[in-house]
């Protein structure tokens, strides 16, 4: 059983608290938020024995965990994932695990420099049998091109509309379309197609200095992906895999539901099975089991693709004009 720490405490923490539970691998045992009260609240009825902690550093120095869960603001993924490798703590870290290149440097050297722990980016809808579907129609058809989109209205955007700075529409906290929600495309993109040959982003930039919304075009030898991500409107559009004249059909690449296999001349077929009722369960039995079993090759796989992605994200990122004080750093 792992003991849990956990960082920020917002609805999706208790989610992630709720898959872990729900597997059986893990118990929630430290509770650290910048308010006595706000520990206090999350841990509530169900959690009171879990250690309540408002300073970071007797946080990471504490034994009451041994596994940490990071969902704090996008710009203290990194320093706090290296504070808590450091301190001999196995990292799961939100999307996206770092907000700068020299960020994944340092991420990375943690790592190697502590190669008993574990450390995995939550990119809960890779562990979902519907994405692994697409990726195994995909490893069997010629691609021809991708169009995968997401773009949500944020229940944030009236917020920074009326004047207000949430902070995921902020530079200071490593906010925007591409870091919030353009970063499930990318990863989709990475594990059905691979690292592409150049890419190239076209932001609708925000008066905060981050993207409201964008355009990423990613070339690959023989076909090219764009991706569409935004935070400022509401998008109906499905996702699309093209295979000849035949369309793959994809709700939502981070939240698969449905995936039709449209075939011209014939009836189209649906492959996506039922979802989970907790669409962070499949990673959180993911990441226990990888721990539990010592399985160093599942966390290298997974570091690598994390890398992959961070890197582009990063380069299509700053050549866009896009700066954070993480880039800095
Ligand atoms: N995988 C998913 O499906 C999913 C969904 C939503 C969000 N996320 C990720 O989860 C992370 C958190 O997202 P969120 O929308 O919950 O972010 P948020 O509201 O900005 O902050 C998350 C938590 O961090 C702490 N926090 C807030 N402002 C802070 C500040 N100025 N300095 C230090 N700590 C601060 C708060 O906890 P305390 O008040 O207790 O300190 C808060 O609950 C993000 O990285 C996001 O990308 C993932």
């Amino acid at each position: 059983m792992l003991k849990l720490g956990i960082i920020g405490t917002n609805w999706i923490t208790a989610q992630f608290v709720d898959a872990a539970k729900e597997s059986g691998q893990y118990e929630l045992t430290a509770v650290y938020s910048r308010h006595v009260e706000t520990a206090q609240e999350f841990a509530g009825k169900e959690n009171p024995d879990a250690a309540l902690f408002t300073d970071l550093e007797k946080f990471f120095a504490s034994s009451a965990f041994d596994t940490v869960y990071i969902a704090s603001p996008n710009s203290l993924h990194a320093q706090q994932a290296i504070a808590a490798l450091t301190a001999g703590k196995n990292v799961i870290v939100e999307k996206p695990m770092v907000a700068s290149q020299s960020e994944l440097e340092a991420v990375t050297a943690a790592l190697k420099a502590h190669p008993k722990q574990f450390l995995f980016e939550a990119a809960r809808h890779l562990y979902e049998p519907n994405f692994q579907l697409v990726k195994q129609f995909v490893q069997k058809n010629d691609i021809s091109g991708a169009t995968l989109v997401y773009m949500k209205y944020s229940s944030k955007y009236d917020a920074y509309l009326a004047g207000k700075q949430p902070n995921v529409f902020t530079t200071k906290f490593a906010g925007g379309a591409l870091m919030d929600l353009g970063v499930y495309l990318v990863y989709a993109a990475l594990a059905w197609f691979g690292v592409p040959e150049k890419a190239s982003y076209a932001p609708a930039i925000l008066a905060s200095g981050v993207d409201g919304s964008g355009a990423l075009h990613l070339d690959y030898p023989d076909f090219s992906v764009n991706l569409i991500c935004g935070k400022t409107t509401q998008s109906h559009l499905p996702s699309e895999i093209y295979t000849g004249k035949d369309t793959l059909v994809i709700d939502a690449p981070e939240s698969i539901s449905s995936i039709e296999h449209i075939v011209p001349g014939a009836k189209s077929t649906q492959l996506a099975g039922k979802q989970d009722k907790n669409p962070m369960i499949r990673e959180a039995q993911f990441f226990a089991d990888a721990i539990q079993n010592a399985d160093y090759a599942a966390r290298d796989r997974q570091f690598a693709l994390a890398q992959q992605v961070h890197t582009l994200i990063t380069q299509v990122r700053t050549q866009a004009g896009i700066q954070f004080p993480n880039d800095a750093q």
